[in-house]
Parts: C-alpha cells; structure tokens; sequence
C-alpha cells in the first residue's frame, strides 16, 4: 500500500473550563473507563514533551521542508496537548485523588529512557507511540456513539485531541523513514511502546481506582460491560494496531481524518484558518 501526501497540520488553541463541575465517572458513568482515560491524561504532559524532544533532536539533520514545516506543527500541537492535560490535573486533585507520587515517577522513567535509550530508539519509540495514540483516537472520532455520554467539557478534550493525534499521525514515522532506522528497530520499538503502555496506562488506572475503593469484582464487572458494548470497536482496534506489523506500512493508510473534522465541528470548534493559528473557541 502506498503512503498518502502529507496534508496541513493546523495548530488550535481551544479553552477548556475546567472549573466547571465535572462529574468524578465522566466518560458515561463507568470507573473503570473514566480511570482508564484519566490514567492517559496523567501520562500524556510528561511523554507528549519527550516524544517533541525526540524529534526535534533531529531536526538539523532533515533538509525536506514539508516535513520541517510538519514537525514544527507536530511539536506545536503536543505541547498545546501537554498544557491542557496538565490543566486538568487541577480537577483530579480537586475530586480528592492523590497524583504527585505517578506525575514522579513518570517524569524518573522519561528521563531514564532519555538517558539510557540512542536517538534512534527514542524516535522510534516516538512513532509507535504515535501509532498507539492515532489508532484509539481515529476509532474513537469514527464511533461517535463511545463518547456520546461524555461530560462535555471531557469530550471537547478528548475529540480535540484525538482530531489532532490522527491530523499528525505520520510525522514521528516519517522522521524515523527520513533518518533509516529499519524495520527491526521499528518493531523493537513497537514491542517497549506496547509494554510501555500496558505498564504505566494500567497502573494509574488501578492506582485511581484503589483510591476510590472499588472492589476487584466492580472493576471487572465495568470492565466487561464496556467491552461488551463495544465488541466491534475493540477488534477494529486491534486489526488497525496490528498492521505496524506490516513491512510496507505508514500510517497515511489508516485514514480517519474526515470522521474527525466531523467531532470536532461536534464540540464547537470549528477551523476557519487551517494553516495558521486557529481560533476556535465556542
Ligand atoms: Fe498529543
Ligand atoms: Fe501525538
């Protein structure tokens, strides 16, 4: 399958209120659901900032302008994602949750793999993260229905950055292709994300979780009727990750970016300038 031609990455800067009253389950009153995305929005200032350094380490080796000019957008739109979701942390300590002790130990293990991991490995880490995040972000935006309950301060958040995960999708990719990191380092890399994720994503979901007191069962129980629910969802979800397996894959060919200018007309912001600062509050 052949790669698409880069399109342009707007750089938005949405207002959250984040004094508003939003609810403690408030992705469709499920815990374990709730927990699960504000386990990411733990990680996500920390990582977002590591994976800009990643790629702008090579930013003087690179002398194609269209990908200058896109790793300049994709830096712009990850740190904008860092500061809202740090933002946000505001109304987790509000509702009570104790989370110096993760933001700690996430900021030790960024800066352990920027100490211990080659340049090469942490682009390439970069882009199968990338991969991850554009994967959940393009199913999400292409099944409306997941998010419908959504609180809506949340799901302006969450569809906002989603929009622009899947908008910037193949920047990290094309920077690890531009600078001849392989296929074995691709998947290597694949394989630590996936850990990564696994490990750091499901313990802040448990780590909430045990603060709240909710029996293992309870968990299980939200667990499976969420998964229930979204059967399909999940192994579209699982088909689309998988294909980083694929030698001849780049990530153009998972294309949801029509869905999600759709969603993002949906939480009010809509685009009137797309190549430059968007102005898009409601
Ligand atoms: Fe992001
Ligand atoms: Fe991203």
């Amino acid at each position: 399958m052949k790669k698409k031609s880069p399109h342009s990455i707007p750089i938005r800067q949405p207002e959250f209120d984040f004094d508003s009253d939003i609810p403690r389950y408030w992705f469709n009153d499920n815990p374990v659901v709730t927990h699960n995305f504000n386990g990411y929005n733990l990680l996500f200032p920390e990582f977002e900032r590591f994976f800009v350094r990643s790629i702008l380490y090579f930013k003087d080796q690179i002398k194609d302008e269209i990908l200058l000019e896109q790793i300049k957008s994709f830096s712009a739109q990850e740190i904008n994602h860092a500061q809202a979701h740090q933002a946000y942390f505001s109304v987790l300590e509000r509702q009570g949750y104790k989370i110096k002790g993760l933001l700690k130990l996430y900021q030790r293990y960024a800066r352990f793999l920027e100490r211990m991991a080659s340049p090469k490995l942490r682009v390439a880490l970069t882009a199968a993260t990338e991969h991850y995040t554009a994967t959940i972000a393009g199913v999400l935006l292409s099944h409306p229905e997941i998010i419908e309950d959504v609180h809506p301060t949340m799901k302006k958040l969450l569809v906002w950055h989603s929009v622009e995960e899947v908008e910037h999708r193949s920047v990290a990719f094309d920077v690890m292709q531009y600078m001849g990191i392989g296929y074995r380092t691709r998947i290597a890399a694949f394989l630590m994300a996936s850990l990564d994720t696994l490990l750091w994503s499901g313990m802040s979901t448990l780590m909430l979780l045990w603060q709240d007191r909710i029996s293992p069962w309870r968990i299980l129980r939200y667990k499976f009727q969420h998964n229930n629910k979204f059967r399909k969802v999940n192994k579209q979800m699982r088909r689309n990750l998988l294909s980083y397996f694929r030698r001849d894959f780049h990530p153009s060919q998972i294309d949801f970016l029509e869905e999600a200018h759709l969603q993002l007309k949906e939480v009010g912001i809509v685009d009137d300038n797309v190549d430059g600062i968007v102005n898009n509050n409601e």
